[in-house]
Order: structure tokens, then C-alpha cells, then sequence
């Protein structure tokens, strides 16, 4: 069976890597229907060779969807999600609007596949993407081992903030080298040769929002309000692929080694943990543009009895987000 498949915000981002992977991983796509704001309403876009119109979301018709996968920023799947829904297509959502609803799944294909198929309103929510490449690698640690506590450090790149992000760090990059002046427009203060201790709005307690999504989505995913989760989160100056210092604390010990030997063969995660120059995975040599949760730098934490740390690095844009949307919608097709 074909599925007729709806990409919301397919001019952006996330949007244009969900069309290349249903290609590559040759999903069964009937129709194919991207969708956009009105401003790029008639543009074409390719898929498997042939032009597509690029349809204007707030006059589309869903009559006739089965899978509609939505990346146009929350407002608007507040607004068109459910209407996808009532029409009959079940909607994977990228955005955060839906995430913490209790009806809603939120689901990670290697961890909590099981999830997908509970959702009462049509509506499969697809984590936020440092959550996504945090709990691939976790999920097995804390299934042998009982996490407790995770203590994260991230270090974002741009192309999580969408595609004008990544074009403000590169002409910023050419105007320092130029010499000339910045003027910052989608981040609050330079990003090029900077880092910035700030994603998302802050909220009451000092913490941002992106770093409560840390704390959120590890208890709604792993099943378990008892994990504790201390973020912080950072916007770098790289273009593809987040990484994440973690420390985490377990009920039972695990050894560097044991890890290891689980993170080897845990599904979505290649271990790259040598202990010298250049034996460790980063955004440009391993993540950007692959499929994989890359883990290094794993060992004891010298300073805690049952404490790990690793060094975990993915593609912000494929597992964090346009990947792990199509493999949701695999399991939907699964289905039947
Ligand atoms: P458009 O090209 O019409 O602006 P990014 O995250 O890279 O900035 O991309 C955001 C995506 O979401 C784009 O495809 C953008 O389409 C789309 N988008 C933003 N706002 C809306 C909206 N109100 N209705 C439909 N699509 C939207």
C-alpha cells in the first residue's frame, strides 16, 4: 500500500531533509504534497526528480492524506494539525505544541516505538532534537543500569533555529573576516567566533525553555518522573550536528567498558572511542549529514561512585528531527 504524505514547511530545514530521506529510504509515498506559507505558495521543489508546487498550508484541503509530517514551527501546527487530523491523516509533529500533552505519544523509534500507536488524537509528537540524540544513547544505560540523574551541557548548532540561522552565522563568519560591522538579527548577539548560553524564551525558574524540554521529554520518554535532569543549553557556531557533554548517575554501577560493549550494539548508536587524537566523533567528521548517535569519550566519572560521562554527538537535523520523523511514519505504514 502507497501512503499519500503531506511535509508542512517543506520549503525549510527540517522540511527539505524529510523529503530527501522518504526518498532515500524509499518510503511508499503515493502522492506527494509539500506544503509552505503563502510566501512560497508556487514554488516548485524536487522530489525523486520530478517538480512539485508548493501548496499555501492555510487554504490546503487534507481530504485524501494518510500522513501529513508538520515542521513549521508550533503556532502553526497549533493551528492546522488537528484540522490535518479530523480529515483523517495522522500527524507527526515536529514542534513542541503538542509534546506534553498526556494523549499526545512522544516518541523516539529506537526507544519507545511502542508509544506510536496510542494516540487518540491522530497526533505523534517527534522530540525536541537534543532530547532525541540524549536518549538514543541512554535508553540502554538505563535500562541495565537505572539512570538517576543526568547532568547535560549542549553545544547546538545553528541549523536547529532554522534555515535564516545558519545564513546569519555565515555572513557574519565573511563580515569578521572582512572587517566589517555585524548586526545581529536572528540570534540576540553575534554568534559567529561566540557561543551563546541561550535557547528559546527563559522561564520563571532561570532555566530556558529548550533546557526544560531536556527535562520533560527524558521523563515522558523513558516512562519515569523519577529521572532527574540538570541542562544547560549553548548555541555554537557550527552549522550541522548538536553535541552534548553528559554526566549521568546510576542506582547501579555500569563500567566504561560495559557501556561501551551496550552502546556497541544498541540500535541508532555507533560508539567511536579511541583514546587519542581525533578518536572521538564531532559535528564535521562524523554527524553532519549522517544517520547515526555518535558516543565517545566514555568513562568513569572520577568524581561519583555510579557517574559516566560521555560525549554524544548527532545530526540536529536528521535524528534530531527529519529522520526520526520519517521513522515514526514507518511505523504508522507498518501498520497497514
Ligand atoms: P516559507 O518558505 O513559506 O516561509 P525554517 O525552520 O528553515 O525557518 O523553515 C520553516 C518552514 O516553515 C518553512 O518551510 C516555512 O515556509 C514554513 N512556515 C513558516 N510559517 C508558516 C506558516 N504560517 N504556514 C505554513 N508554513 C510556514
Amino acid at each position: 500500500r502507497r501512503f499519500n504524505v503531506a511535509v508542512v514547511g517543506a520549503t525549510g530545514a527540517v522540511g527539505e531533509t524529510m523529503l530527501a530521506i522518504l526518498a532515500e529510504r524509499d518510503f511508499p509515498v503515493g502522492k506527494l504534497v509539500p506544503l509552505a506559507s503563502e510566501r512560497s505558495a508556487g514554488s516548485t521543489i524536487d522530489y525523486r526528480g520530478d517538480d512539485h508546487v508548493v501548496q499555501d498550508l492555510a487554504t490546503f484541503d487534507p481530504a485524501g492524506i494518510d500522513i501529513a509530517l508538520f515542521s513549521a514551527g508550533g503556532e502553526t501546527s497549533k493551528e492546522h494539525a488537528p484540522r490535518f487530523a479530523a480529515a483523517g491523516a495522522v500527524v507527526i509533529d515536529n514542534s513542541s505544541a503538542f509534546r506534553y500533552d498526556d494523549d499526545v505519544p512522544l516518541v523516539v523509534s529506537e526507544v519507545n516505538p511502542e508509544a506510536a500507536r496510542q494516540r487518540p488524537r491522530g497526533i505523534i509528537a517527534n522530540p525536541n532534537c537534543s532530547t532525541m540524540q540524549m536518549l538514543v544513547a541512554l535508553a540502554p544505560i538505563h535500562r541495565k543500569a537505572g539512570i538517576t540523574r543526568i547532568n547535560v551541557a549542549t553545544y547546538q548548532s545553528v541549523s536547529g533555529a532554522g534555515r535564516s540561522a545558519m545564513e546569519e552565522l555565515g555572513k557574519q563568519t565573511a563580515q569578521l573576516l572582512g572587517f566589517s560591522g555585524i548586526d545581529p538579527q536572528k540570534f540576540p548577539v553575534q554568534i559567529a567566533f561566540n557561543l551563546i548560553p541561550h535557547i528559546d524564551s527563559f522561564l520563571d525558574n532561570g532555566f530556558t525553555k529548550e533546557e526544560m524540554k531536556l527535562v520533560w521529554e527524558t521523563r515522558k520518554i523513558l516512562g519515569d518522573d523519577s529521572i532527574q535532569v540538570n541542562p544547560t543549553a549553548v548555541r555554537v557556531p557550527v552549522f550541522y550536528g548538536h553535541s552534548e557533554a553528559v554526566h549521568l548517575e546510576t542506582r547501579d554501577k555500569i563500567t566504561a567498558d560495559e557501556a561501551r560493549a551496550l552502546l556497541a550494539s544498541a540500535p541508532g548508536v555507533e560508539v567511536v572511542d579511541e583514546r587519542k587524537p581525533g578518536g572521538y566523533p564531532t559535528p564535521v567528521t562524523h554527524a553532519s549529514g549522517n544517520d547515526a548517535v555518535y558516543v565517545g569519550r566514555i568513562r568513569e566519572d572520577i568524581s561519583h561512585p555510579r557517574g559516566l560521562d560521555l560525549w554524544i554527538v548527532s545530526d540536529n537535523i536528521r535524528k534530531g528531527a527529519a529522520l526520526n520523523a520519517v521513522q515514526l511514519a514507518e511505523l504508522v505504514a507498518a501498520e497497514g
